[in-house]
């Protein structure tokens, strides 16, 4: 495990006392599926309005399924499974949870910077 992941996932653990539980899964599923492509973390949850993560969100995630399934970045390709699985709609409303309550316009400042 590298450093970096480390101290996100000590920041996770640190944070996620004052989240709801909502966001807390979310952000779960975050650290474990997308640090691992979009490094920034929680900076990279901040780069975005509500309103465009909501774009992203609607359907049980279908847009943001579709950005990665139709990439021609062969870097999404490690993603394909995981965004075909079950485990990804089930878990896709914690996740955008999670990702409103750190968009650009949430007023909550990434923990990490
Ligand atoms: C295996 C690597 C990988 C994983 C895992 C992954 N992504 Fe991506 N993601 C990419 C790549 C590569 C692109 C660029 C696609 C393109 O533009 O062709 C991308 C694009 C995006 C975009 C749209 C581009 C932008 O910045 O506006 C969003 C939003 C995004 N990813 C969010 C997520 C979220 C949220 C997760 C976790 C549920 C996730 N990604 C998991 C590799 C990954």
């Amino acid at each position: 495990m590298n450093k970096f992941l480390i101290s996100v996932l000590s920041i996770s653990i640190f944070t996620s006392i004052a989240l709801d539980a909502a966001v807390y899964k979310g952000q779960r599923e975050f650290v474990k599926k997308c640090v691992k492509c979009h490094k920034s973390g929680q900076v990279f949850v901040s780069t975005k309005k509500k309103r465009e993560w909501n774009v992203f969100m609607k359907n049980k995630g279908e847009k943001l399924a579709e950005v990665h399934m139709q990439s021609k970045n062969e870097d999404a390709e490690d993603s394909h499974e995981y965004f075909e699985s079950r485990g990804f709609t089930k878990n896709s409303k914690h996740l955008k949870d999670f990702l409103f309550e750190y968009a650009a316009d949430s007023g909550n400042v990434p923990a990490c910077n």
